[in-house]
């Protein structure tokens, strides 16, 4: 069988698939079904209070879901989508209460992954209404990393849970780190437009078209706090460490420790000890992004005693990978 006809079966017998999107893999289910919805949650072990975004096959199918919308969502809808944008706008009745969390807020994007548009407009097309969408969160336990290829997934969950699950291949995902999520719910009530999570589509690239709440747009606005909740986890402690400290005093840490790995982009430090393995990573942040849970994920597995990240450059194209190595540090202050 097609394996779209087979992800289509899955969900209408309130079944969950993890299918690709040119973000990271998702965890979906029938949006309109809370039965299935509640499974999702189980899967992924997150608690009830923590929305999930609803994945649509294009914004025609907005206003089902959403209501009062302002003209800035297909404004910025008409340019990044189908792409990796989220937009958070106040929900319709159509949206049950388990995809929200219980707010009166809901998250919507419209993924571009050729895969996701194809089971996307399937499922819709199997409703009577013609409206379908998926409730999906990333394809990770809650709190970890997510998962940027298929074969990420199978070591995720727990094997009980796997049997019941429809895993759909669609190679690495291009983008690979989450969707930029804007917050557009307030701007009826003359609140400007916010960014809630950073990602591929920055910031400068959202106030071209739309006014965005101002900000101190310096890439240090983000640069870790104590209230930093931990997310994107590694198990092995993880560090961000800054240029002195690479180029200075990884030695020296190195004498103290086990195995260790070290992250960097640049020039590759000199007289590394021993014990100290060296991952490199790219220069472009498009490229550093695509790669780094991949690496994260394989560095997790060789049971190092720390991983050492350096330090990102303070611009504002690597905010979205700052923001995601920060708390991924965050639980091991
Ligand atoms: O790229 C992505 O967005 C991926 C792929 C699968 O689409 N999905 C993803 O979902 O990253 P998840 O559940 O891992 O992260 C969704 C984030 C959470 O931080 C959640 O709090 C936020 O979106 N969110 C969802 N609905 C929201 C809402 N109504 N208001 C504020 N934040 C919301
Ligand atoms: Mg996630």
């Amino acid at each position: 069988m097609d394996i779209i006809d087979k992800a289509l079966q899955y969900l209408l017998a309130s079944k969950v698939i993890v299918f690709p999107t040119e973000t990271v893999y998702g965890l979906g289910a029938d949006a309109e079904n809370i039965e299935a919805v509640r499974k999702v949650y189980s899967i992924k072990g997150r608690p009830l209070s923590h929305p999930v975004i609803l994945h649509l096959p294009k914004v025609d199918d907005l206003a089902y879901w959403a209501s009062d919308i302002p003209d800035e969502a297909y404004k910025l809808a008409d340019i990044f989508w189908p792409g990796p944008l989220t937009l958070v706008l106040k929900k319709s009745s159509n949206v049950p209460d388990i995809v929200t969390g219980g707010q009166n807020t809901v998250g919507i994007r419209c993924p571009s992954h050729p895969v996701a548009q194809e089971i996307l407009i399937a499922f819709a097309k199997s409703k009577n209404h013609k409206k379908g969408a998926l409730a999906a969160p990333s394809a990770n336990m809650f709190g970890k990393i997510s998962p940027t290829c298929s074969s990420h997934v199978y070591n995720e969950f727990n094997k009980e849970y796997l049997k019941e699950i429809f895993v759909v291949d669609g190679g690495v995902s291009n983008i690979g780190i989450e969707s930029t999520i804007i917050d557009l719910s307030g701007i009826r009530e003359g609140k400007k437009a916010s960014v809630l999570r950073p990602g591929h589509i920055t910031e400068m690239n959202i106030a071209k078209i739309i006014e965005l709440e101002s900000k101190d747009l310096s890439s240090n606005s983000i640069v870790v706090s104590g209230s930093l909740k931990s997310h994107y986890a590694t198990i092995t402690p993880l560090t961000v460490i800054d240029d002195t400290f690479f180029s200075k005093n990884l030695s020296v840490f190195a004498q103290k420790v086990d195995r260790l790995a070290v992250l960097y982009y640049g020039d590759k430090p000199i007289n590394v000890e021993e014990n100290i393995d060296l991952y490199y990573m790219s220069s472009d942040p498009i490229i550093y992004a695509r790669h780094l849970y991949a690496m994260l994920r394989k560095i997790d597995s060789k049971k190092y005693s720390r991983i050492f990240v350096k330090d990102l450059p303070f611009l504002a194209e690597w905010d979205a990978i700052r923001d995601r190595l920060y708390k991924a540090a965050a639980g091991f202050n």
